[in-house]
């Protein structure tokens, strides 16, 4: 493999595949490519060539000889070059064509898809296409999304099904490459223009939301506190009366000192007071006051330890201080974080923000200050609790949290009853989940909730409590202690919501981590559970979660796909392992057999492949825990992780239809149900949204919830920068109960 440089600037490099006969990806091959992408990145170039030296052949792709016969490490080795080769390649910040001129069959086709832009030679053996299923091998799902994400779903249906090879003038017509040169030297020159054509696009980082610097940086340097006017256009529904509560990090840096972590800055409650019938919406908004809040501001710097950021308290302390510290934190004295950043909830007419600790906010839902700090840990068997609990049509809320007080530590599933009063202080436990590793509880952010099931997900992410207390004497935040096990996979937990027993079977998946559920209900004795995944990628979740990172636009390489397990209730256990137990008609999500009594769950993929990574999903709350058909949930983009756009999703049929402006980047969306409504989807989405060069400006997005066409847009512009929200809710004036 060769590599070289445009002589008089050397902005313009070349990768040139030379590895005969045929240009196939062996071992070498695939670690010299990923290095020199890296090479050129590191030596300023701004764009390559990707070529080949070979007359008529581009590359014949995989080295079938590396994946035939080999030793399981050897192949997951091999295969783990292939990956790293092509996160390198599609994710590197270069501008990139492929100089197709030859046969580009399976791999060589992925490295294609790979580049920006694709050159290829108009000649009878340049041909291009994901052949595998001509061998009888099975194309893997992030290859068959770099392919569509080129050439569209039905191209891609049809193109893999039948393994096509498309010869130049046919991938010309379905897009899969962009010109057809008629000679080698005129493919080169005309790549080259190409490039210099590319690179008088300004090389700035605003144009777009995906190139953008993280808008989960943004840093609110002052609050909002004085209600401010929007100016409307569209028409808003006279039926909608409320406000929407968001919730988010939003002081980023104080003093000298910048949070290390999204999920570290200083919490920020928002609100949208809307009033359809006088076509009437105010915005305002409140940092959190508490006490890391007040800590944190009286000294002027970070002074509180949070997730990814040692406070000056920590960092200033002596050896023996350290010490005293982590001797109090092994007592159970360490005081949890108070600094609500996460979401808001209602318990009974109460509002709360909540993180993920046991220590919530009552706020004041007129000017949104913060009332009365309260200790979950104080009211019920939990030492945390995760920042989504759910809520019954009744009032009564379920939530999750660890516990460390009894016997052995493990996750209790809580309720607060809509009778207890206040409803937040009153709460019991009713299911309990031992911990996979006890002295590693896996983190979790979210559960769902059936009519008869709790469902919580186990992933191989943890905590290591040994490292944890050590971490202070070791001057380490706590991102430290948190670390991915991929090669454990996944475990789903069901306990009965009457029973409050765990499901005696256990469900295994392949690894997958989540923050988010998105539904589950039962259906003919089997528990279906739609989640937003994140696949393991070339840098952990925590850290992809940086702000080192987030601050770098490099791509983390986890891709977020919306996932359907299919959980069988009763299954059988005298079988073949090969043996479905899914047996609800037309589903593709697929559960077998194991020998210890556990049942190995293979999800479906919901999203369309065009939509790598989808997340903070909504539904119409009226259906939780029931049979559904819509999701909405934020598309995001690689790299930095800004929203992009608003995705509704069929998650039956798998269409999709999406809200989109580049100008600005939406919040998650939350649905409101138009009163006296009888179908799903009849109702409204609402949506924070942020502009994208503006900082200062925000607004309510009102969309039709049936066609996410948009109906009104409340603007204001304000004297304060507006930072980005996690999550929140629309409470109806006129409802007693609000659910999310
Ligand atoms: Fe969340």
């Amino acid at each position: 493999m060769r590599l070289r440089y445009k002589p008089k600037k050397r902005r313009i490099g070349e990768i040139c595949l030379q590895n005969p006969p045929v240009n196939s990806l062996h071992s070498e091959l695939l670690t010299g490519l990923a290095d020199g992408v890296k090479t050129l990145e590191k030596d300023g170039c701004r764009a390559f060539l990707l070529s080949s030296a070979i007359p008529g052949i581009f590359s014949a792709g995989l080295n079938l000889l590396e994946m035939h016969n080999q030793e399981r490490q050897d192949l997951l080795n091999y295969w783990a070059r292939v990956q790293n080769m092509f996160l390198t390649l599609y994710g590197t910040r270069l501008i990139s064509i492929a100089c197709i001129t030859g046969a580009a069959p399976a791999g060589g086709c992925l490295l294609s898809t790979s580049c920006d832009y694709r050159l290829m030679l108009d000649h009878p053996k340049a041909v291009i296409g994901l052949s595998e299923s001509l061998v009888g091998l099975p194309v893997p799902d992030w290859m068959r999304i770099n392919f569509c994400d080129v050439v569209g779903r039905r191209h891609t249906d049809l193109g893999l099904q039948m393994g096509i090879l498309f010869p130049a003038q046919e991938a010309l017509r379905i897009g899969l490459v962009d010109e057809l040169a008629s000679s080698p030297e005129e493919l080169r020159q005309r790549a080259l223009q190409k490039l210099e054509h590319f690179l008088k696009v300004p090389e700035t980082e605003d144009m777009t939301v995906g190139g953008a610097a993280s808008f989960w940086l943004r840093h609110a340097d002052k609050a909002v506190t004085t209600p401010i006017r929007a100016k409307i256009t569209g028409q808003l529904p006279s039926w909608l009366h409320g406000n929407l509560y968001r919730n988010g990090a939003a002081v980023k840096e104080i003093g000298p000192d910048r949070f290390n972590h999204l999920f570290d800055g200083l919490a920020c409650v928002h609100k949208f007071n809307i009033d359809g019938a006088r076509g009437q919406v105010t915005y305002q908004n409140r940092f959190l006051e508490s006490d890391e809040y007040r800590a944190d501001m009286a000294a002027g710097r970070i002074e509180v330890s949070t997730f990814g950021t040692l406070g000056r308290q920590d960092l200033c302390r002596s050896l023996f201080g350290r010490l005293m510290s982590t001797f109090r934190d092994l007592r159970g004295r360490r005081s949890a974080t108070d600094n609500c950043s996460v979401n808001v909830g209602y318990f009974g007419t109460e509002l709360y923000a909540m993180t993920e600790t046991s220590k919530i906010w009552r706020l004041n839902q007129e000017d949104l200050g913060a009332e009365k700090q309260v200790d979950l840990s104080k009211v019920v068997a939990v030492n945390q609790a995760t920042a989504h609990p759910h809520v019954d049509p009744d009032g009564a809320v379920y939530n999750v949290g660890s516990s460390f007080t009894g016997r052995t530590p493990s996750v209790n599933v809580i309720q607060f009853p809509a009778s207890g009063s206040p409803v937040a202080e009153t709460g019991r436990v009713v299911g309990t989940i031992p911990h996979r590793w006890p002295m590693e509880p896996s983190y979790f952010h979210s559960f769902g909730i059936t009519e008869n099931y709790f469902v919580f997900v186990q992933q191989p992410l943890v905590i290591q409590v040994k490292k944890l207390v050590t971490l202070k004497l070791m001057k380490r935040p706590v991102t430290d202690a948190i670390t991915e096990k991929a090669a454990e996979g996944t475990w789903i937990r069901l306990v009965d919501r009457r029973t409050g027993e765990l499901h005696q079977t256990l469900f295994k998946a392949d690894t997958f981590y989540a923050f988010h559920h998105v539904n589950a209900y039962e259906e003919d004795g089997h528990v279906v559970v739609d989640i937003c995944a994140q696949l393991p990628g070339k840098c952990s979740i925590m850290d992809a979660a940086a702000v080192k990172h987030m601050s770098s636009n490099e791509s983390s390489g986890v891709d977020g796909p919306m996932l359907r397990f299919v959980l069988p209730l009763e299954p059988k256990s005298d079988v073949s392992p090969e043996t479905n137990l899914v047996s609800l008609p037309d589903e593709t999500a697929t559960a077998y057999p194991r020998p210890d009594q556990s049942v190995y769950c293979v999800p479906r993929t919901l999203n369309p492949p065009e939509y790598r990574t989808l997340d903070l999903p909504r539904i119409n709350y009226e259906y939780n825990g029931h049979k559904y058909r819509y999701a909405y949930t934020c598309r995001f983009v690689r790299a930095v992780g800004n929203s992009e756009r608003l995705v509704k999703l069929d998650v039956q049929t798998g269409a999709s239809c999406c809200w989109h402006d580049p100008s600005w980047t939406p919040s998650e969306p939350v649905f409101v149900r138009q009163p006296g409504a009888t179908s799903e989807d009849s109702g409204l989405i609402l949506a924070s949204l942020l502009h994208v060069s503006e900082p200062r400006r925000t607004a309510l997005v009102v969309l039709n919830a049936e066609t996410m066409g948009e109906l009104a847009r409340a603007e204001v512009e304000t004297d304060a920068v507006i930072a980005k929200d996690f999550h929140g809710l629309f409470a109806v004036a006129s409802e007693a109960v609000h659910r999310f």
